[in-house]
């Protein structure tokens, strides 16, 4: 499999994405989002990461299992017009991760305005599966992101800012609004991010019929699940596949979330491959959902300027928590109800993918019981996982809701 090498480019640009002036726009190698970056398991990659922008940012590789001076933290700013080269080889299986910036305080506005891209990685088990993967036919990235425009159409992270997270009435679709694309009558995979600030998505598909999910964060999911509807919360990931083939010339079908259509697929062309059934088995994850006593407890409460996890906010100076390579934990994370309701936090962890071990003492569903890196807290909710760091170094881990994130709703860990 060899070495890849890639450079990445955090640029300002301007992107026409309403009528009349372009908006002032960040991207990565262009003025939006960035390129896919394709990786295979084994590889030893080099990336050469520069910075454009008149402000310090960094590059995070979010759900890959690499060393913390790789990692792209806040440890790990890059001031305007420097560049780092990065080197790390893949020590992960098939999935789909992404890669945005993660300066202290800084990284919902850099999001906002289009910094994020994609990391697809495969290997040989993901090329001997019979799913579509030809890009752009029948494999599709769906990034989707929520933003606000301002009376010139432009975006305008200061005046959108909300502290329990910046909401936008428009959605934004890899980059563009209201996509659509053509398609034979045949499986579609659809790459999923929940790119968003803030908001979590419920999708479904415009005439109700099920889909398959098969893939959580980190990888394949043991088989594919079939399912009605599923919310994603920011920064999490899942691939779907929709299955057009009993469909015909001139169908439509909307991939949905709530009344608003995330993309069109029209059918306009007739397959001439034979339909072959999904494999059943994609993965051996084990799973257990007993309850076990946790290695550590935390906890998530608050809302606005005053969301902590354990009563305290971020502290660069400040190791929160250790743990050791190799050395399997348990933790049992909270997110406190309090007298407004509370809300969702989308918890993520650095450093490596977890196995969401139990909610309440149930078992998760099904389409949690894979590799994940990032989860729904709901209010009220323990949630325990198993975590098992492959590598030293210090991670973060935060609430996703990017604007509680820099709000210093964020700890880290010290691995040895
Ligand atoms: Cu997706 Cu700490 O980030
Ligand atoms: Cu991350
Ligand atoms: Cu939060």
């Amino acid at each position: 499999d060899g070495e890849i090498s890639y450079t990445i480019t955090a640029q300002q640009g301007n992107t026409q994405l309403k009528e009349g002036a372009a908006t002032q726009s960040y991207g990565y190698n262009g003025s939006i989002l960035g390129p896919i970056i394709h990786l295979r398991t084994g590889q030893q990659v080099s990336i050469q990461t520069e910075n454009e922008l008149d402000t310090a940012t960094s590059f995070h590789w979010h759900g890959l299992e690499v060393p913390s001076n790789v990692d792209g933290g806040p440890h790990s700013p890059i001031a305007p017009n420097q560049s780092v080269n990065l080197e790390f080889t893949v020590n992960q299986e098939a999935a789909t991760l992404w890669f945005h910036p993660h300066p202290h305080g800084e990284t919902a506005e850099q999001v906002y305005y289009g910094l994020a891209g994609l990391i697809y990685i495969e290997d040989d088990h993901s090329d001997s599966l019979a799913i579509p993967k030809e890009y752009g036919i029948n494999d599709f990235p769906v990034i989707i992101q929520d933003r606000l425009f301002d009376e010139n159409n432009q975006l305008n992270y200061s005046t959108a800012y909300s502290p329990d997270g910046t909401y936008g009435d428009t959605l934004v679709i890899n980059g563009t609004i209201n996509p659509y694309v053509d398609v034979k009558n045949e499986k579609i995979r659809l790459r999923l991010l929940n790119g968003s600030n803030a908001r979590n998505y419920q999708f479904h598909l415009s005439d109700d019929t099920s889909f398959y999910q098969i893939t959580s964060d980190g990888g394949f999911l043991n088989e594919p699940i079939p399912m009605e509807s599923l919310q994603l919360v920011p920064g999490e990931r899942a691939e779907i596949i929709v299955d057009l083939s009993s469909y015909t010339m001139g169908d439509t079908i909307q991939l949905m979330t709530g009344d608003v259509p995330v993309l069109t697929l029209n059918v306009t062309e007739e397959s001439t491959e034979e339909d072959v059934p999904l494999p059943t088995t994609m993965n051996t994850i084990t799973h257990t959902a007993d309850e076990v006593s946790p290695d550590k407890k935390m906890t998530f409460s608050g809302m606005g300027n005053m969301v902590t996890i354990d009563g305290k906010q971020f502290d660069m100076d400040r190791i929160d928590l250790q743990a050791k390579v190799g050395e399997k934990e348990v933790w049992e994370i909270e997110n406190t109800r309090h007298m407004m309701g509370g809300m969702i936090h989308p918890f993520h962890l650095h450093g490596l993918q977890f196995k969401v071990l139990n909610r309440n003492g149930a078992i998760p569903p099904e389409n949690e019981r894979g590799w994940k890196d990032t989860i729904a807290l709901y209010p009220g909710e323990s949630v325990q996982i198993e975590v098992d760091f492959p590598e030293k170094g210090l991670f973060m881990y935060h609430c996703h809701l990017l604007e509680h994130e820099d709000t210093g709703m964020m700890g880290q860990i010290l691995v040895e």
